[in-house]
């Protein structure tokens, strides 16, 4: 498993490691050329994996460890354990250990600083509206994607009990969102209509939308290599990309600001919620990676370069939001110091799936955003409050 504070030279020799088997001749899916003999798929792999809702065949042997596979498993998908991936069971137990609830932030400091005509320059009001307004539907795209589009696919029990956690995270995200909208008395239609009407926000929610039709599509089945490709695409445009650029700029933009002690209860919310997504990133990676390792036909030159393709027009993508959202350098932030951070965590997300850096000589111009991740200082990043949840006292029987 990678994390973000792996270092980078490190993670690029285990994935060489782990794709050394991989062939590269493999640069086509649709050609029969292109399937090598030994990578051919048996017979039942063919089909699409199980879903769990087959009928309960009586009798039949136990599971074991081995009948379980991460995508185009025919096991009953019913049966929790024995556990395969011991990662995706731990994410789970870690994602529960970090519950929290929007409303347990305190925004009255928020709500007087923004009434307050002059508690806020324009241009920090715009960058808090642009950020809600991307975050209050994409948080809704990515639950829908993993619950309409992912979901079904993923043939595996330990890793669709993450993917439940994650799919109540996102729901708690535009929780969060909405509360902000309504605490500072925002205009909610003119929020959340934002990626449909401010172009910043709508390419990144256009670029990323065919890649979860393409899987939504109720006659969509894995078991061929190309559909299975169409797949690992997807959790690299939502896991990688989505989830893992496109929220960048937000979080340093809307975090700079509660580091200078301004909208510290919206500043919160996005805390708590880049320590959610951050996790997210690192499962999506981590069954990116389950997949090539099981899958390794599926992971070609050409798709590697499509990947790579898809990736850098993200970082472009991100790049332009940087630019439209904060058009003047405030909060000690410019447009450059965007460029070179964007280009920093794709080195990182392209070391983390396998790819090859694509970005020379860039590091990280804001490396406080790593101890916001570091869960052992979070307790005193904002001296607020210490984020262990307790959820028994709130309870009335
Ligand atoms: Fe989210
Ligand atoms: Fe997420």
């Amino acid at each position: 498993m990678l994390n973000w504070d792996d270092p980078l030279a490190e993670a690029q020799v285990e994935e060489q490691n782990a794709i050394a088997n991989i062939p590269s001749t493999l640069e086509k899916l649709d050609g029969d050329a292109n399937i090598l003999p030994s990578q051919e798929m048996p017979a039942t792999q063919k089909e699409s994996g199980a879903t769990g809702l087959e009928d309960i065949e009586m009798g039949a042997s136990r599971i074991c460890v081995d009948d379980k596979k991460i995508i185009n498993c025919r096991a009953d998908l019913n049966q929790l354990v024995p556990f395969k991936y011991e990662w995706a069971w731990q994410k789970y137990l870690d994602g529960c250990a970090n519950h929290w609830m929007p409303q347990e932030i305190n925004m009255t400091a928020d709500i007087a600083l923004w009434k307050n005509p002059n508690g806020l320059t324009d241009d920090e009001r715009t960058v808090i509206k642009r950020n809600l307004g991307f975050f209050s539907t994409a948080d809704s795209l990515v639950a829908n994607n993993l619950v309409l589009a992912v979901y079904k696919h993923i043939t595996n029990p330990e890793c669709r009990q993450y993917l439940l956690r994650q799919a109540f995270e996102e729901a708690l995200h535009t929780h969060a969102y909405q509360y902000c909208i309504e605490s500072l008395g925002l205009d909610e239609g003119e929020v959340f209509n934002m990626y449909r009407e401010i172009p910043a926000v709508a390419r990144k929610a256009e670029w990323a939308l065919p890649f979860t039709q393409s899987l939504g599509d109720p006659n969509f089945s894995t078991g061929t290599p190309e559909n299975d490709q169409r797949l690992l695409r997807d959790l690299i445009a939502f896991y990688v990309v989505f989830e893992g650029i496109f929220f960048y700029v937000g979080f340093v933009q809307i975090l700079s600001m509660g580091r200078r002690n301004k909208m510290t209860g919206v500043a919160e919310q996005f805390q708590y919620i880049l320590r959610d997504e951050s996790m997210h990133m690192n499962f999506g990676i981590d069954v990116i990676n389950q997949i090539k390792l099981e899958n390794p036909h599926l992971w070609g030159a050409e798709f590697q370069q499509e990947m790579i393709d898809l990736i850098k027009k993200a970082v472009e993508l991100e790049i332009q939001y940087a630019q439209d959202t904060m058009p003047r350098g405030i909060l000690g932030l410019n447009a450059n110091m965007f460029t070179e951070y964007l280009q920093f965590i794709a080195n990182r997300r392209c070391s983390q799936i396998g790819l090859p850096e694509q970005y020379t000589g860039v590091n990280n111009p804001f490396p406080w955003m790593s101890e916001v991740l570091d869960l052992k200082k979070e307790k005193n990043f904002f001296e607020t409050r210490v984020t262990e949840y307790q959820t028994g006292g709130a309870l009335v029987w």
